[in-house]
């Protein structure tokens, strides 16, 4: 029997207390200056290497407007966005979907993908978690509080057990820390 090899993986950025978003849009805070003299240099082959086996991104309608407004980071990668409104389609490898997320998940993203990178944010992560449809947690927490905002776990409101397979230290003191969701 042939193992099937579909995988969906979360994936933000927050502050170490626990934040994706200030509540004035400010993403500054990401470029960090920090400096851990033990840390993994991210050079631009590793961050390639890391896209480059990514096959579709999913995201919710606010990260959606949040991508066009900063400058598309996602290529020609196909990309899902949930939304109940009517967004004019801006570019060929964006997708609109509404509805049962786990029909999303069997019936179109499973038959075509291989890795598929769920990009936030709160209120996306928390339907994904609640109906347990991610594999795989990654969380690269940079070197500050900020005290307030966006949380990335937003009162998941279920207990979820994880098993920390990976952890990684950058130069820029960003600490990566991937988890599989056990089922
Ligand atoms: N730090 C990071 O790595 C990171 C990553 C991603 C996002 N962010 C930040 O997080 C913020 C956005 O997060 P958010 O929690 O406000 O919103 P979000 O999760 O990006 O989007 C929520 C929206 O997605 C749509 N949606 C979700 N599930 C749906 C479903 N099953 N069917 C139809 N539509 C569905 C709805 O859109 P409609 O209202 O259009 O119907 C809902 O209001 C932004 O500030 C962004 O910059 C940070």
């Amino acid at each position: 029997m042939i193992a099937n090899s579909f995988k969906i993986t979360i994936h933000m950025v927050a502050s170490l207390d626990g934040f994706i978003a200030k509540k004035n849009g400010d993403t500054s805070w990401m470029q960090s200056t920090d400096h851990f003299k033990k840390g993994v240099t991210l050079t631009e082959e590793l961050i390639a290497d890391i896209l480059s086996s990514i096959d579709c991104y999913v995201m919710g309608s606010h990260t959606y407007e949040h991508a066009l407004k900063l400058g598309w980071p996602y290529g020609d990668v196909p990309v899902i966005v949930l939304t109940h409104r009517n967004f004019e389609p801006e570019r060929e490898s964006v997708q609109f979907y509404s509805g049962d997320l786990t029909k999303l998940v069997n019936h179109q993203l499973k038959p075509k993908y291989t890795n598929v990178w769920m990009v936030g944010g709160a209120k996306t992560t928390k339907e994904f978690l609640q109906l347990q449809l991610a594999d795989e947690l990654i969380i690269s927490f940079m070197p500050i509080l900020l005290g307030d905002g966006l949380l990335f776990f937003d009162y998941i409101e279920k207990e979820q057990k994880l098993h920390l397979k990976d952890v990684a230290a950058y130069k820029d003191g960003m600490v990566e820390m991937s988890y599989d969701i056990l089922k």
